[in-house]
Protein backbone atom coordinates (compact mmCIF):
# COMPACT_ATOMS: atom_id res chain seq x y z
CA UNK A 1 0.00 0.00 0.00
CA UNK A 2 1.46 3.25 -0.81
CA UNK A 3 2.44 5.74 1.64
CA UNK A 4 -0.61 8.38 1.34
CA UNK A 5 -3.17 5.46 1.25
CA UNK A 6 -1.91 3.90 4.39
CA UNK A 7 -2.37 6.93 6.52
CA UNK A 8 -5.98 7.37 4.94
CA UNK A 9 -6.41 3.58 6.01
CA UNK A 10 -5.47 4.36 9.36
CA UNK A 11 -7.25 8.16 10.00
CA UNK A 12 -10.42 6.19 8.44
CA UNK A 13 -10.03 3.11 10.98
CA UNK A 14 -9.21 5.66 13.77
CA UNK A 15 -12.34 7.82 13.46
CA UNK A 16 -14.84 5.39 11.92
CA UNK A 17 -16.64 4.54 15.08
CA UNK A 18 -16.66 8.23 16.18
CA UNK A 19 -19.51 10.30 15.68
CA UNK A 20 -19.62 13.52 14.40
CA UNK A 21 -15.59 12.86 13.65
CA UNK A 22 -16.55 14.09 9.53
CA UNK A 23 -14.83 17.43 9.67
CA UNK A 24 -11.27 16.16 11.42
CA UNK A 25 -11.51 12.96 8.79
CA UNK A 26 -12.13 15.77 5.86
CA UNK A 27 -8.72 17.49 7.24
CA UNK A 28 -6.52 14.63 7.89
CA UNK A 29 -7.61 13.43 4.13
CA UNK A 30 -6.73 16.76 2.84
CA UNK A 31 -3.21 17.03 4.79
CA UNK A 32 -2.39 13.71 3.13
CA UNK A 33 -3.87 14.32 -0.20
CA UNK A 34 -3.26 18.05 -0.67
CA UNK A 35 -7.11 17.79 -1.64
CA UNK A 36 -10.46 15.99 -1.16
CA UNK A 37 -10.70 13.69 -4.17
CA UNK A 38 -13.87 11.91 -5.08
CA UNK A 39 -12.57 8.66 -4.85
CA UNK A 40 -11.80 9.91 -1.03
CA UNK A 41 -15.11 11.18 -0.31
CA UNK A 42 -16.95 8.34 -1.33
CA UNK A 43 -14.75 5.92 0.91
CA UNK A 44 -15.11 8.56 3.63
CA UNK A 45 -18.92 8.14 3.49
CA UNK A 46 -18.55 4.39 3.50
CA UNK A 47 -16.43 4.29 6.34
CA UNK A 48 -18.51 6.67 8.68
CA UNK A 49 -21.31 5.75 7.23
CA UNK A 50 -22.87 8.36 5.82
CA UNK A 51 -24.78 9.36 2.76
CA UNK A 52 -21.87 10.59 0.02
CA UNK A 53 -24.21 13.99 -0.27
CA UNK A 54 -24.03 14.76 3.40
CA UNK A 55 -20.24 14.42 2.87
CA UNK A 56 -19.93 17.19 0.31
CA UNK A 57 -22.58 18.91 1.89
CA UNK A 58 -20.36 19.25 5.05
CA UNK A 59 -16.97 20.14 2.81
CA UNK A 60 -18.40 22.40 0.46
CA UNK A 61 -19.32 24.60 2.92
CA UNK A 62 -16.33 25.16 4.29
CA UNK A 63 -13.86 27.10 2.26
CA UNK A 64 -10.74 25.11 4.04
CA UNK A 65 -11.35 22.40 2.03
CA UNK A 66 -10.30 22.14 -1.41
CA UNK A 67 -11.72 19.24 -4.18
CA UNK A 68 -8.86 20.11 -6.94
CA UNK A 69 -4.94 19.36 -6.28
CA UNK A 70 -3.01 22.60 -5.52
CA UNK A 71 -0.76 23.80 -8.44
CA UNK A 72 3.02 23.90 -8.63
CA UNK A 73 2.94 27.75 -7.18
CA UNK A 74 0.85 28.98 -4.23
CA UNK A 75 0.11 32.48 -4.96
CA UNK A 76 -1.68 34.36 -1.78
CA UNK A 77 -3.54 37.53 -2.46
CA UNK A 78 -3.14 39.91 0.94
CA UNK A 79 -6.46 41.35 1.78
CA UNK A 80 -5.97 43.07 4.65
CA UNK A 81 -6.85 46.64 5.83
CA UNK A 82 -3.44 48.11 3.96
CA UNK A 83 -3.88 46.21 1.38
CA UNK A 84 -7.20 46.44 0.75
CA UNK A 85 -6.69 50.28 1.16
CA UNK A 86 -3.59 50.51 -1.64
CA UNK A 87 -6.02 48.26 -4.29
CA UNK A 88 -5.67 44.60 -3.77
CA UNK A 89 -9.10 44.17 -5.30
CA UNK A 90 -7.50 45.56 -8.32
CA UNK A 91 -4.54 43.23 -8.29
CA UNK A 92 -6.10 40.19 -7.69
CA UNK A 93 -8.61 40.80 -10.27
CA UNK A 94 -5.71 41.49 -12.74
CA UNK A 95 -4.03 38.58 -11.31
CA UNK A 96 -6.73 36.72 -11.90
CA UNK A 97 -7.83 37.58 -14.99
CA UNK A 98 -4.63 37.18 -16.23
CA UNK A 99 -4.60 33.49 -14.88
CA UNK A 100 -7.57 32.80 -16.08
CA UNK A 101 -9.08 31.53 -12.94
CA UNK A 102 -11.01 32.87 -9.38
CA UNK A 103 -9.30 32.82 -6.58
CA UNK A 104 -9.02 29.84 -4.39
CA UNK A 105 -8.91 28.06 -8.10
CA UNK A 106 -5.98 26.59 -9.93
CA UNK A 107 -4.99 27.17 -13.62
CA UNK A 108 -5.72 24.81 -16.19
CA UNK A 109 -2.55 24.04 -16.39
CA UNK A 110 -1.47 22.94 -13.22
CA UNK A 111 1.15 25.83 -12.26
CA UNK A 112 -0.82 28.09 -9.90
CA UNK A 113 -3.74 28.04 -7.26
CA UNK A 114 -4.90 31.51 -5.90
CA UNK A 115 -5.67 32.30 -2.11
CA UNK A 116 -7.19 35.14 -0.51
CA UNK A 117 -5.18 35.63 2.84
CA UNK A 118 -5.35 38.22 5.73
CA UNK A 119 -2.25 40.01 6.25
CA UNK A 120 0.85 38.72 5.27
CA UNK A 121 2.80 41.08 7.87
CA UNK A 122 4.51 43.48 5.46
CA UNK A 123 1.76 46.35 5.73
CA UNK A 124 4.44 49.35 4.62
CA UNK A 125 4.96 47.04 1.36
CA UNK A 126 1.27 47.05 0.59
CA UNK A 127 -0.47 45.36 -1.69
CA UNK A 128 1.10 42.75 -0.93
CA UNK A 129 1.30 38.71 -3.07
CA UNK A 130 3.26 35.99 -2.29
CA UNK A 131 4.09 33.36 -4.64
CA UNK A 132 5.65 30.33 -2.72
CA UNK A 133 7.94 31.95 -0.27
CA UNK A 134 9.00 34.87 -2.09
CA UNK A 135 6.64 38.08 -1.65
CA UNK A 136 5.87 41.12 -3.93
CA UNK A 137 4.80 44.41 -2.72
CA UNK A 138 4.26 47.65 -4.29
CA UNK A 139 2.40 45.70 -6.71
CA UNK A 140 0.57 47.30 -9.61
CA UNK A 141 -1.42 45.47 -12.20
CA UNK A 142 1.22 45.31 -14.44
CA UNK A 143 3.96 44.26 -12.18
CA UNK A 144 2.04 41.17 -11.00
CA UNK A 145 1.91 40.24 -15.00
CA UNK A 146 5.36 40.47 -15.01
CA UNK A 147 5.80 38.81 -12.03
CA UNK A 148 3.99 35.80 -12.83
CA UNK A 149 5.74 35.21 -16.21
CA UNK A 150 8.51 34.45 -14.48
CA UNK A 151 6.95 30.85 -12.90
S1 LIG B 1 -2.45 44.05 5.01
FE1 LIG B 1 -1.37 43.13 3.40
S2 LIG B 1 0.54 42.76 4.28
FE2 LIG B 1 -0.58 43.57 5.91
Amino acid sequence: MPDKEQALETVLTEYQKEKGSLIPVLQQAQAIQGYLSKPVMSRIAERLGIYESDVYGVATFYTQFRFTPLGKNIVKVCHGTACHVNGAEGISDSLCRHLKVKEGETTEDGKFTTERVACLGCCSLAPVVMINEETYGRLTSDKVKKILDRY
